[in-house]
């Protein structure tokens, strides 16, 4: 089955083409499809669903469509939903660079103690308008102090993860993929994948 996938990022097209190996995987921009989602909703969880719908309505074909960012506790629970737009304002026209968002982000904790944080991952898999999964998955970490580590993309080189002593951005993409919320929110859509009758 040819999933096409709700985003046209490099990086989590990267990601998920590890995390679903023999899968084939289409982005909108192989299909000729313009698709630029607005994440209108409040949670991970509606916004995945959001991309799904738009998506499958679009292409009548099984979907799946990730919905993730970091959580500080410190800060609410911001960047939240936000994270893709932190530091911008809502009219989507200015969007920070990756490193402007991890100053930004690092300024905004200076001597701040209570650094807990996590990523968060909601994955839904559209098989039909009427058939569908969403999951959602974390991984539980630290905010660092400055940024460590030039593997992966965004938030990466600020969050530590205690029980490896390293940064995200210091992982293979074959471990961040064994560790991180959307490689465990892929597991679980793989076993979803693996129960469908054929
Ligand atoms: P969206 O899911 O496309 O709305 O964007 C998610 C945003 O959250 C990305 O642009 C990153 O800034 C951040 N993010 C999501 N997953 C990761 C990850 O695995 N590592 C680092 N940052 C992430």
């Amino acid at each position: 089955m040819t999933l096409y996938i709700a985003t046209n990022n490099a990086h989590k097209v990267k990601e998920l083409a590890e995390l679903f190996p023999g899968i084939p995987l289409r982005t909108p921009a192989d299909a000729g499809i313009e698709f630029d989602h607005d994440e209108t909703e409040d949670s991970f969880l509606g916004n995945s669903l959001g991309k799904a719908r738009a998506l499958f309505g679009l292409v009548k074909a099984p979907v799946l469509a990730d919905d993730s960012g970091l959580c500080v506790d410190a800060l609410g629970g911001a960047p939240g939903v936000r994270s893709a737009r932190y530091g911008s304002p809502d009219d989507g026209r200015t969007v920070l660079s990756a490193r402007d968002k991890n100053e930004l982000l690092l300024r905004e904790m200076e001597g701040r103690r209570d650094r807990t944080c996590r990523f968060v991952c909601a994955m839904t898999l559209m098989l039909s308008e009427h058939r569908f999964v969403t999951v959602q998955e974390t991984c539980e970490g630290r905010l660092l102090e400055s940024s460590r580590g030039a593997e992966g993309f965004g938030y990466d080189p600020v969050f530590f993860l205690p029980g490896e002593g390293l940064s995200m951005a210091e992982l293979s993409l074959e471990r961040k993929n064994r560790l991180s919320h959307r490689g465990r929110a892929a597991a679980r859509i793989l076993a979803v994948l693996a129960s469908l009758p054929d």
